[in-house]
């Protein structure tokens, strides 16, 4: 279940108030369901590329829905774990305050992730985002993301179009630490 944590050291867990929080951002935060098909391939630590696949087959009546609502077009697995090369220097690329052109669509299934954000107020909330949690993230939206010390997350990414996915780097500093180096 997702964790929300403030400034102020505060940690929310009850969705309705996370959702509260986040919603001058305008943030997406739905649970959906992985389902018993996909289970054992989720818990491996890393997959071939035939069951990524397999995934996001297993889990396309979500991306059939996201398409029909919101027009997006192409989905991805992305596997990320201890073992993956040059896990630290891909990672660099996003824990740093940034935006993009088109909404951040994921769906965690599998370990988690750090979403941080900086509402529009100044005030920055860190969200641990954990398995059968999708989130979207407005497009221009000030965020940053990295991992868990347990260096592990599966999350499929929904676009909407291939342009709008290079980020765009703010100079707002983090406020506070984060829990990737605890
Ligand atoms: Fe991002």
């Amino acid at each position: 279940m997702a964790i929300l944590r403030m400034e102020n050291g505060q940690t929310l867990t009850d969705l309705g108030a996370i959702a509260a929080e986040l919603a001058p951002l305008n943030i997406g935060l739905n649970h959906w369901s992985t389902g018993p098909e996909v289970k054992s391939l989720l818990d491996q630590k890393a997959l071939t590329e035939d069951e990524k696949e397999q995934v996001l087959v297993g889990l396309d009546r979500y991306f059939e829905q996201l398409k029909a609502d919101l027009g997006y077009t192409s989905r991805d697995l992305i596997v990320l774990h201890s073992d993956v090369p040059n896990l630290e220097v891909m990672l660099a690329k996003f824990d740093k305050v940034h935006t993009h052109a088109d909404d951040e669509v994921r769906y965690i299934v599998d370990g988690e992730g750090i979403f941080g954000f900086v509402r529009p107020d100044g005030s920055q909330v860190e969200l641990t985002v954990q398995p059968e949690e999708y989130i979207n993230v407005p497009a221009g939206t000030e965020h940053w993301f990295c991992l868990t010390p347990s260096r592990r997350v599966k999350a499929v990414r929904y676009f909407a179009g291939t342009d709008g996915w290079t980020p765009e780097y703010t100079s707002t500093p983090i406020k506070f630490e984060t829990l990737q180096t605890a």
